[in-house]
C-alpha cells in the first residue's frame, strides 16, 4: 500500500490478459454496500479504444473550479498540464467501473472496487491511477454506443476508471504526509 503512486506516465507496453483478469477480479472482492455486490467491471485492452475513452474523459472536465492547488510534479494530471489530451494519460489499458444508479452507496461502491484493483496492480508490478468522471465520459453518443456494445446493464452507471500499464521514467516517490493525520483512543 505504501508503495502504490498514481502513475500517468506510462511506457508503450501492455499488460496480459491474465494480469488484467486478475486486477479485475480483485475489484469483484473489494467490500460493497450491503455485500449486494452492485458492481460491473470492465476492462479494455485495446489501446486506441482507451484512448479514445480517455479523451471523452477530459472534453467535460471543468476547470472553473480548481482549487489551485497542484497535483504532481513528476507525474502532472489534467489539473496541472491542460495539453493533455486523454485522462487515462497514454496507459495502454483501462478498467471501467460501473455501479448501480440511484443507490445510496452507489459511488463508494465503485472507489472501493478501485482501490482493490489498484492494490492488486501495484502487486503484480503494474502501475496505475484512479481517474474520476465516470458519468460525464458517458454521457455522449460514443459513450451510449459503447455502453451498448458492452452490454452494460441498463442500471449501471459508470463512476471511476482505473488506468494500467508500466511506468514510464523514474517511479515517484510519496508525497510526505500531512501532520495530524489522525489518532488513536484507548
Ligand atoms: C476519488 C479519487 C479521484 C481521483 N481522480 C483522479 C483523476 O480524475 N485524475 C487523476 O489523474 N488522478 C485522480 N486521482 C488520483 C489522485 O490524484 C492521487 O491519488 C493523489 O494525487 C495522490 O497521489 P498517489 O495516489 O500517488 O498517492 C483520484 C484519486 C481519488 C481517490
Amino acid at each position: 500500500m505504501k508503495c502504490r503512486r498514481s502513475i500517468r506516465r506510462y511506457q508503450d507496453r501492455q499488460i496480459s490478459r491474465a494480469d488484467l483478469e486478475t486486477i479485475l477480479e480483485a475489484g469483484a472482492y473489494a467490500p460493497s454496500a450491503g455485500g449486494g455486490q452492485r458492481r460491473f467491471l470492465v476492462g479494455v485492452r485495446n489501446q486506441s479504444l482507451v484512448e479514445t475513452i480517455g479523451r471523452l474523459n477530459v472534453a467535460r472536465f471543468d476547470r472553473s473550479k480548481l482549487s489551485g492547488s497542484y497535483v504532481s510534479a513528476d507525474q502532472p494530471s489534467i489539473i496541472d498540464d491542460p495539453a493533455i489530451k486523454s485522462g487515462f494519460y497514454g496507459a495502454p489499458a483501462v478498467c471501467v467501473v460501473f455501479a448501480r444508479k440511484n443507490f445510496l452507496y452507489s459511488v463508494p461502491d465503485a472507489f472501493c472496487c478501485a482501490e482493490n484493483m489498484v492494490l492488486m496492480a501495484a502487486e503484480l508490478g503494474i502501475s496505475s491511477c484512479i481517474v474520476a468522471r465516470g458519468e460525464e465520459t458517458f454521457d455522449n453518443e460514443i459513450g451510449a454506443a459503447l455502453l451498448r456494445d458492452w452490454a452494460v446493464p441498463e442500471e449501471y452507471i459508470a463512476r471511476c476508471f482505473v488506468t494500467l500499464g508500466y511506468c514510464d521514467g523514474p517511479y515517484p516517490e510519496p508525497k510526505p504526509r500531512k501532520a495530524n493525520w489522525g489518532k488513536i483512543i484507548e
